[in-house]
């Protein structure tokens, strides 16, 4: 399995992803695969060090230069580890609270954390194809994943996560805002 991360210094990671063709080609279906199973050892302490890699819960096409419509996540949760593939994914639904991680979000293409809080919808509804359970799936996230998920599909728009701070407070808590 050979990914090669692009960062955000690269003008490709700017782009907008192009809706991607179904059923999916094996291609597709292969890049998936090879996506998630980065993330899951990136997640494997030893692994991660050994390679040097950062540990990551989501990974979009883009940042393995593909500039298609379609990420991953993984996701360890309190009601378990929550994976998917998405391909083509809508945001249906989205609630007027808002919510950030207040320690900041990381990104495997951001090679220095910035700090400052991303504002995101704390609950939303996505729709998508999924292609690890080869079906279409309507998700319901609230709080950790729904940022998660958000922080993926803006990858797809050509945004960072601290495209989503206050320019004049980086640090300013939103009216209606969950801090978590
Ligand atoms: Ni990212």
């Amino acid at each position: 399995m050979k990914l090669k991360i692009i960062k955000d210094t690269n003008p490709r990671m700017r782009l907008k992803s192009q809706e991607v063709t179904l059923p999916l080609s094996k291609d597709d279906k292969e890049l998936l695969d090879n996506m998630l199973e980065y993330l899951r050892l990136s997640q494997d302490e030893e692994y991660a060090s050994k390679h040097n890699i950062r540990p990551g819960v989501g990974l979009a096409a883009i940042q393995v230069n593909v500039l298609k419509r379609m990420f991953v996540v993984l996701v360890d949760t309190e009601e378990g580890v929550i994976a998917y593939q998405l391909v083509n994914p809508k945001i249906v639904e989205s609630s007027l609270k808002l919510c950030a991680i207040g320690a900041g979000e990381g990104c495997l293409s951001v090679d220095k954390d910035r700090k400052g809080l991303a504002h995101r919808h704390y609950k939303i509804k996505m729709k998508a194809y999924d292609a690890l359970s080869d079906q279409e799936v309507v998700i319901d996230a609230k709080g950790y994943l729904a940022i998660v998920l958000q922080h993926e599909y803006d990858h797809l728009d050509g945004l960072f996560y601290y495209d989503r701070f206050d320019k004049k407070n980086p640090m300013e808590q939103k009216n209606n805002e969950v801090i978590i």
